[in-house]
Order: C-alpha cells, then structure tokens, then sequence
C-alpha cells in the first residue's frame, strides 16, 4: 500500500470513529487550527458540501449563536441544529438568493470544497473544477460581507494563475494550504483569502 493510502484509510477510519460524514471533515479542522477561520456566533456558507463533513466541523465551531448553510447537488442529511441544507446547483441563478434567505444576512465565511466528478482525464477535471472554484468567487461577492473570507479548494493545473489572480483581485492576503489529509498524490490545494475588498467603481 503507498503512503498516500494508508493515509487515506487513517483520516476514513477517524471520520467513522469520530462521527464525521467524510474524511474531508479533517482538512477543515487543520485549516481552522492553523488559521482560526470559523469563530463563535459566525455565519458560514459551504459549496459543495455534501455529505456534510466541513459542516459538521463548521456547526460545532460556530456554536448555538452561528448557523451553516450547505449548497450541494447532493441531498445532505445533518442531525445538528444550527444548519440548513440546500439542494440546488451553484450555477443556478437562483441560489444567491436562496443561500441569503437561509443565512439571514451575509456571511463571515465561505467555504468551498466544489469538485466534479472526476474522470481520471486530469485537464478535463481540472478545467471543471477550476469553473466550480470561479463560480464560487462570483458567489462570494454577492454571499459574503466586507472583509470576509474564503476557505475554497483548487485542482492545481494549467489554469491555476487565472484563479490565483481572481483571489487576488478580490481579497486582502491570499493564503495556499496543503492539509496532511489532503492526498499526497492529488494535486489540490486549498486556499484561504481574506479581507474581502470592497466592489471596485461601477461592479467590474
Ligand atoms: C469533495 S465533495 C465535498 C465534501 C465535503 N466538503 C464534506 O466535507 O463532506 C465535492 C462536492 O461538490 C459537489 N458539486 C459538484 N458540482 C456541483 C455544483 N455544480 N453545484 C453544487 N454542488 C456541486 C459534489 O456533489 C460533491 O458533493
């Protein structure tokens, strides 16, 4: 067995000991440990969340007083109180509105773990998922309040620069993390971005 899949095995056997929906669950808490990006009382929206490990996580950090909204095309069923599922497609034009309604207001934080399926054709899976990680930045303008931040996922490629530009464009510092659950051998990344700036003169 190589390393990358006894490691993957380790962070699936925690995610079932540990009640966690998936082994996902665990580069959110490495993240957070790192960078203390969901706090207390937070309002947080997940993209592409299901089964629902980064809200699992996201729902115990943010407590009674905060509340996670997770958008998937995936059903996802959670027993926590403070969080509301959504089954809807991010591109659909409804779903700003949705996610709004159910978050009461902007939120402090995005998350965004968005990923095709993958076909094992690597430019073809990370074309789609890098359209998944921009669509997710449009969102973010309208989703998230001023000086906020992004918590999103990144198959690394061809068009990386084109979206490590987009984040830099939009937010304050720009942070690359490689979670020790993150497969050795996948070639994703995850970025934090915070300070959401505010919308240049005339929206562009
Ligand atoms: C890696 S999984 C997310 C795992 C999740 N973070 C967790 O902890 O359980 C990626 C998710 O993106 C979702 N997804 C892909 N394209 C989507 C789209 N256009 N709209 C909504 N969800 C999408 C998939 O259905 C899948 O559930």
């Amino acid at each position: 067995m190589r390393l990358s899949e006894a490691r993957r095995d380790l962070y699936r056997r925690l995610a079932r000991e540990q009640g966690y929906k998936s082994r996902a669950a665990f580069k959110l808490i490495e993240a957070n440990e790192r960078y203390d990006i969901i706090r207390p009382g937070f309002r947080v929206v997940d993209l592409g969340a299901a089964p629902g490990g980064w809200m699992q996580v996201a729902s115990q950090l943010v407590g009674p007083a905060g509340v996670v909204v997770g958008v998937d095309v995936s059903p996802i069923r959670l027993k926590e109180k403070n969080v509301v599922s959504i089954k809807m497609d991010v591109h659909d034009r409804a779903v700003a509105e949705k996610v709004l309604q159910a978050v009461g207001g902007r939120a402090d934080v995005i998350l965004s773990d968005l990923a095709p399926t993958v076909t094992g054709v690597w430019e073809l899976d990370q074309t789609r998922q890098v359209d998944l990680t921009l669509r997710a930045m449009e969102l973010a303008r309208v989703l998230l309040k001023e000086e906020g931040a992004v918590f999103c996922k990144l198959f690394e490629g061809e068009r990386s620069q084109e979206v490590r530009d987009a984040f830099r464009l939009t937010f304050r510092s720009v942070r690359v993390v490689k979670p020790a659950a993150s497969r050795n051998a996948s070639s994703e990344l995850y970025y934090y971005c915070e300070g959401l700036k505010p919308e240049p003169a005339g929206g562009g």
